[in-house]
């Protein structure tokens, strides 16, 4: 494979790059080359610094020391806008646009183009559909945003920024919430791009999204600069080393490139789950219109049972309906031998039920509030607004889950909007392991987490599962599910496609169950 860096010149070319928040080094003197027509890829475990060293760039944050150079000349962006004017444009993960407008309208917003006086909206329309043929993508453009999957928005941030006529376009953890055919369509585009010559800046915690993307590899380890490599030359058992500081064993890294070592691969002892098994929930023929066609679910104490398939299968709408955040139109639910009728999420929380959401936006982070207040706020629903958890309680909690899922924050005290995206989220799955509900469902729980406490907090989650609790799993993200899951459920079309007991499965014959409805048919 041959490896595009041929240009003599980078494109942006970061010098000693440093950054302090209080009582945290955040960047340390970080060196960073991007060329012309390559796909760039930055890697580190959470809090690493990859999102800093992007908001430096992007003019969110003044850098303390350092320097950015574009096509050689220093740049000093005090601003997101001035950077987007300068050539480097920015899609995160969530994408900031506006729903209720139109696909040309959020293309252009704040750059209308003018006809006589007035906005052409003809024109608009017309260089909005140019602009996403260029990414081999064509779509209505007078319709609203929302109308479309998230892949298909972010395309639309991408087109955004190729109106400015970005040089170098960042994209940071873009693919955590797209599924396989998403990101797919999203690579192709990412190509389509470094063949004209853009040079891409690239974060995620995906092991297999990297390899199969990226020219060169940066790696980051708390604040610094590990190493920059050709992505040819890194094997992922090395990467993730690299990561990680040490010889990171016990981590699974997949096998796929033949390069991880043996011990990395054969650990995968999870007790298994005991043969006899008290049921917690069934729910018998539960559906709702729309959402999710009537289907059978059984949860049992001790026992960790997985949801797979893909983004839309009707996954998230059973959780929905187990948790009561949405109203079943048929079948019932029992719980311990009685009937339930769960009218809002409360009445689940009464019984047992905790649902750490994957909606991080709407169900998520309050981002002023602390470390602490944000742990204990399920809790605290649960006993009551007026039955105060003493202080001292609280700070016992939030010591104890940070440093069981390795949650790096300066202090319990810290507001959480202040953590990096990846210890925001092991947050917010505190928040409900400390409900110790006696059934949890997990949507997408390690979103955002990197490789290695990815696999911590399974095996921490499991091992509570092995202590009496009902778990259940949806990821989009198979090999885990596989792994972890005593019982799969298999979903397709908003229907449960199939269930399977632990080690009948592998993942090819998953994707069969998701695109044939079973195996061997
Ligand atoms: N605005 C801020 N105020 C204080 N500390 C911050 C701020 N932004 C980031 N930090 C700290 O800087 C460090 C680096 O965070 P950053 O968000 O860059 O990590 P990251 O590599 O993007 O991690 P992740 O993979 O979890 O997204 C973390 O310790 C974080 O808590
Ligand atoms: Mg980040």
């Amino acid at each position: 494979m041959s490896i595009q860096t041929s240009a003599p010149v980078p494109v942006l070319e970061l010098r000693g790059i440093s950054k302090v928040f209080p009582g945290v080094q955040a960047l340390s003197g970080v060196a960073l080359n991007l060329y012309p027509g390559e796909v760039h890829t930055l890697m580190g475990q959470n809090g690493a610094g990859k999102s800093t060293l992007i908001k430096v760039l992007t003019g969110v944050y003044a850098p303390d020391q350092g320097q950015i150079l574009l096509e050689g000349r220093a740049i000093q962006p005090a601003s997101t806008l001035e950077a987007q004017n300068l050539g480097i444009s920015t899609v995160y993960q969530e994408v900031n646009l506006c729903p209720n407008l139109s696909v040309a309208e959020n293309i252009f917003i704040g750059r209308y183009p003018r006809k006589r006086g007035g906005i052409d909206w003809a024109g608009m329309q017309r260089q909005a559909v140019e602009l996403l043929e260029r990414m081999q993508i064509r779509i209505d453009v007078s319709l609203p945003l929302a109308r479309y999957p998230l892949a298909i928005q972010q395309m639309v941030a991408i087109s955004r920024a190729l109106l400015v006529s970005a040089k170098v376009l960042i994209l940071d953890e873009p693919t955590s919430s797209l599924d396989e055919k998403e990101v797919e369509l999203l690579f192709s585009v990412l190509r389509g791009l470094r063949e004209q010559g853009m040079a891409i800046l690239f974060v995620t915690h995906f092991l297999d999204q990297t390899y199969a993307i990226s020219d060169r590899i940066t790696v980051m380890r708390n604040g610094e600069r590990e190493g920059e490599y050709a992505c040819s030359e890194l094997s992922r058992f090395d990467l993730v080393n690299k990561m990680v500081g040490a010889p990171a064993a016990g981590i699974e890294v997949g096998e796929s490139d033949g390069a991880s070592a043996p011990a990395a691969a054969a650990t995968v002892p999870l007790a298994a789950a005991p043969s006899k098994l008290t049921t917690f929930l069934r729910a018998v023929g539960l559906g709702r219109k729309g959402a999710l066609s009537p289907m059978d679910i059984e949860l049992r104490q001790g026992e960790l049972l997985g949801l797979a398939g893909l983004l839309g299968s009707g996954r998230t709408e059973a959780a929905r309906l187990l948790f009561g955040a949405d109203k079943a139109d048929s079948g019932s639910i029992v719980i311990d031998g009685k009937e339930c009728s769960f009218a809002s999420p409360r009445d689940a929380i009464a019984a047992g039920i905790g649902f750490c959401s994957e909606d991080r936006k709407h169900e998520g982070a309050v981002l002023e509030l602390s470390v602490r207040e944000n742990l204990i706020l399920a809790l605290q629903a649960r006993t009551g607004i007026l039955r105060a958890i003493p202080l001292k309680r609280q700070q016992q909690l939030a010591e104890e889950y940070v440093k069981a899922l390795g949650i790096k924050t300066a202090s319990i005290e810290t507001p959480i909007g202040t953590l990096s995206g990846g210890n925001q989220q092991k947050v917010l799955l505190a928040r409900w392991l400390a409900t110790e509900p006696k059934m949890l469902i997990l949507d997408e729980p390690t979103r955002g987490i990197d490789v290695r406490a990815k696999q911590e907090i399974m095996d921490y989650v499991t091992a509570l599962c092995r202590k009496g609790m009902a778990i259940l799993f949806i990821s989009s993200e198979l090999p885990e599910v596989l792994r972890v899951s005593d019982r799969i459920v298999v979903m397709r079309d908003r229907k449960a496609g199939g269930e399977y007991p632990r080690g009948a499965l592998d993942e090819s014959s998953v994707l069969q169950v998701i695109a044939a409805g079973d195996v061997h048919e």
